[in-house]
């Protein structure tokens, strides 16, 4: 976290830096001339000080998948369910996302994305559960969510539990899964990959293939089908997914320490500049501008040091 805000300093500083006078020295005049006038995040999506909905913005790294499975579970479709456990709001939204919402009065409460539309988890001919994949970053893995169909009079959901961490699996219950077919597989496949599945039972049945053989040949028929996604593609997914975020932080720091050596070196650029002002004798007008002049006006400390920063206490961290 404090990396965060110390990279904000260090946009701040460059923003600075920017909008100082740039001095040209054309045929023995000097120009002031300024070259930016208006800060902006440089592409970050890091929250700052006092923007709390930045931080709260909250993204899917990677697309959902098209609908899949059972027909009738298409009216699910574009609506999303809620459900407060434990000062945690949970929104399910199928074929879509799931998020989290800390439901707390500090300053900055966690929200998070718990996983994305992928695929269908497939048990014995039978639709079981909705894989929600690659939502937010949780150490070197991704949150992940199984939604498990349950038989019940209302759509609703109605436990999240986290059986291991950033592993979330949540009940929801619909009458849309009520009668013992409504979940079956075989029945929504074409007439092609039914065909094709009486086959694979055939050679089962003949033992020309292991058990082993048959699921891998079964998992292929359903990526056919549309159901599953198959290996190549999810990985050619994650790529892309991490190059656009790699791409969205050019400078990101990987260390406060890093940041901070940064920020000290444009830091003495600034001043550097100023001197030269000074001694030209140009008024500089950034000193006139005062949401430019974080951390660095006479009077506040000129090294970044976040323990003057108390209230960020308890906040955990990204
Ligand atoms: C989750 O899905 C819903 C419904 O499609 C959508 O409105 C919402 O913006 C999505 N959330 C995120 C974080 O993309
Ligand atoms: C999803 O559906 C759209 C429109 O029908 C189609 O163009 C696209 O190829 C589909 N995506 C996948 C991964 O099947
Ligand atoms: C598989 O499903 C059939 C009926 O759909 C059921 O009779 C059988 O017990 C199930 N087998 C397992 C291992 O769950
Ligand atoms: C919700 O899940 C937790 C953890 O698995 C379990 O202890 C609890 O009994 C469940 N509650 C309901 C209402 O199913
Ligand atoms: C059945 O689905 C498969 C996979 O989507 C497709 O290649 C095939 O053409 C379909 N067959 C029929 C008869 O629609």
């Amino acid at each position: 976290m404090f990396v965060l805000i110390c990279r904000k300093m260090y946009l701040t500083l460059i923003v600075l830096l920017l909008s100082t006078p740039s001095i040209i020295f054309a045929s023995g005049k000097q120009i002031a001339m300024k070259i930016v006038e208006e800060p902006t995040n440089y592409g970050f999506n890091t929250g700052g000080f006092n923007n709390q909905e930045e931080v709260k913005t909250l993204h899917m790294r990677i697309s959902p998948s098209n609908f899949s499975g059972p027909q009738h579970l298409r009216q699910l479709l574009g609506h999303c369910f809620t459900k407060i456990i434990d000062s945690y709001k949970y929104e399910f939204c199928p074929y879509s996302n799931i998020t989290q919402h800390e439901q707390s009065l500090r300053w900055n409460p966690y929200s998070g994305v718990l996983g994305v539309w992928q695929e269908w988890d497939i048990v014995n001919n039978t639709f079981v559960a909705m894989v929600m994949s690659e939502g937010d970053s949780c150490g070197s893995v991704h949150r992940t969510t199984k939604v498990y169909l349950q038989c019940g009079n209302t759509n609703q959901v109605v436990n999240v539990s986290e059986p291991k961490t950033c592993n979330y699996k949540l009940v929801f219950t619909t009458p849309l899964v009520c009668h013992p077919h409504s979940i079956l597989v075989y029945p929504t496949l074409n007439k092609t990959l039914q065909q094709e599945w009486n086959l694979i039972e055939g050679r089962l049945q003949a033992e020309e293939i292991t058990q082993k053989g048959y699921d891998k040949l079964l998992q292929h028929l359903f990526e056919k089908a549309g159901y599953r996604v198959p290996a190549a593609a999810k990985e050619k997914m994650i790529q892309l997914a991490k190059k656009k975020e790699q791409d969205l932080r050019p400078q990101s720091f990987e260390t406060l320490f890093q940041c901070q050596s940064e920020y000290n070196k444009l830091k003495e650029q600034v001043e550097a500049l100023r001197t030269v002002l000074q001694v030209n004798g140009i008024h500089d007008t950034t000193q006139d501008k005062k949401e430019h002049s974080d951390g660095l006006d006479d009077d506040t400390p000129h090294s970044f040091n976040h323990m003057d920063y108390e209230w960020m206490h308890g906040h955990r961290d990204y």
